[in-house]
């Protein structure tokens, strides 16, 4: 049964044809139930299947520049989040290889094809390198908070490939008039994993002994799955003509119980605050991505 805030979506969003890319994934599953649920006219696609969708997924391979013409063939929109998803699963060349070849053959058939609007999952490792807080490397951060604006500075292939990503659909944007957002997605977890984090550490912690939160890029923040399915939909319904970066988090992605200031002070010495970063609550600024997309994340204690 549909709920009620859904059902106003769809009303306010007329139904439509929607692409989703890495639709057998962790989010690309969540989104594709997210959209047909509005009513979407849904076609996934991914290297591998997922038989629990509610929509087939076409198996095809967007190295291959062949396979994304019958892809976008009549559609209205592309949520694009079938890439390599981290530095880690394979060497260096093939993340960047494979992620950069399967943008440009997904951008370019769109663009060629009419398709209007694109969202495309990049990732805070656009911008935050692989920094830890540990090191006395110093921060590559030309401002806190975080947002769209900060350049990007990867400090491996998978964020160089999110970076060519953006890019090319900014080409593409301005090329050929298109509404397209890249959305720089921190750390996305399950909203019970959230929740877990925010117990351990008296409410407020996250340890920062263990390496996967004391990473400056994946660390300092996350975003919940629906959360980060809301948006890409959000940005894909709602984006104005144009290219757009933003920077969403969750809203209290904190650190050893520490609060955003004292954060920045230990951790960012040196770079400069646009704002009061212990008023803000958090080193993200979410304000720009509610204004133009509506959004906010959800449940956020
Ligand atoms: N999970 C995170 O913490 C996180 C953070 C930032 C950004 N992102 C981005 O969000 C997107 C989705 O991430 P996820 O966590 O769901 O990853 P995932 O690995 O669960 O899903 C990605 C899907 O893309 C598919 N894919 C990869 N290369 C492909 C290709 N060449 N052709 C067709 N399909 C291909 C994979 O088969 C996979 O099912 C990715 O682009 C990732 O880089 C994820």
């Amino acid at each position: 049964m549909r709920s009620a805030r859904l059902t106003i979506l769809a009303i306010s969003n007329p139904p439509m044809k929607i692409l989703v890319t890495g639709a057998a994934g962790r989010l690309g599953s969540v989104v594709c139930r997210r959209l047909h649920d509005a009513g979407h006219e849904v076609r996934a696609t991914d290297r591998t299947r997922d038989p629990s969708l509610p929509v087939p997924v076409i198996v095809a391979d967007l190295t291959m520049r062949e396979v994304a013409y019958p892809l976008v063939e009549g559609m209205e929109g592309i949520i694009h989040l079938g890439n390599i998803p981290d530095a880690h699963r394979t060497d260096a060349q093939t993340t960047y290889t494979v992620n950069t070849a399967a943008n440009i053959h997904l951008f370019q058939a769109a663009a060629e094809s009419g398709v209007r609007r694109i969202v495309f999952a990049s990732s805070v490792q656009a911008v935050s390198g692989t920094r830890t807080l540990a090191d006395d490397v110093p921060s590559v951060l030309p401002h806190l908070p975080l947002d769209g604006a900060i350049p990007a500075c990867p400090g491996n292939t998978y964020g160089l490939s999110k970076q060519a990503g953006e890019d090319a659909l900014a080409f593409y944007a301005r090329t050929h008039q298109l509404h397209a957002v890249a959305l720089r997605f921190p750390w996305l977890i399950s909203r019970a994993r959230i929740e877990h984090i925010f117990q351990r550490g008296n409410g407020t912690s996250v340890d920062p002994d263990k390496a996967a939160y004391s990473r400056p890029d994946e660390g300092l923040s996350f975003l919940a799955f629906d959360d980060a399915a809301a948006l890409a939909e959000a940005a894909l319904l709602r984006a104005p003509a144009g290219y757009r970066c933003f920077m969403p988090a969750h809203p209290r992605g904190r650190l050893h119980g520490l609060r955003p200031g004292e954060i920045a002070r230990r951790y960012f010495p040196g770079v400069p605050h646009k704002r009061d970063l212990d008023a803000l609550g958090s080193l993200f600024h979410l304000d720009e991505i509610e204004q133009v997309l509506g959004w906010r994340p959800g449940n956020p204690e």
